[in-house]
């Protein structure tokens, strides 16, 4: 799939974000090997700490229907909904994609409606834990 595209799908998916607390805005859009694609937005909670990430909505929601072999992750991010730069992922979701995804796995930042960064897996998070140490 075209990589442009996945952000868009991303972008729209900032559209359900549920944050009355941050008032921030997060998208993602998750492709399978298979090239099926998830959409997960943040959902906040009045805890704070139960609040769940765009990432990993999309990550939970594909797991969850049988997928575990992904190829790219989007991410679209911003105040009010307005992307004013990328929207890196926290520590939390590069390690939780870090369980399903390869080295060469794909993260693409959007920065804005018409371009994004590109970054690996590997270089979010280097010598990350899993599964080849246990
Ligand atoms: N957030 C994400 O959805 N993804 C990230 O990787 C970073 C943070 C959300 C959580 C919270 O709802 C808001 O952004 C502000 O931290």
């Amino acid at each position: 799939m075209d990589k442009q595209l996945l952000c868009d799908k991303a972008i729209e998916a900032m559209r359900y974000a549920y944050a009355p607390y941050s008032s921030y805005r997060v998208g993602a859009a998750l492709l399978t090997k298979s090239g099926k694609v998830y959409t997960g937005c943040n959902i906040e909670n009045a805890s704070y700490g139960a609040t769940n990430c765009a990432e990993r909505t999309a990550l939970f929601k594909a797991v969850s229907e049988g997928e575990t072999e992904f190829e790219a992750l989007a991410i679209a991010g911003g105040k009010e909904g307005n992307i004013e730069g990328a929207f890196p992922p926290c520590g939390i979701c590069r390690q939780v994609l870090s369980e399903f995804c390869d080295n060469n796995f794909k993260v693409l930042l959007v920065t804005c409606a018409t371009d994004f960064a590109e970054y690996t897996l590997e270089q979010l998070l280097p010598l990350s834990f899993d599964q080849k140490y246990l």
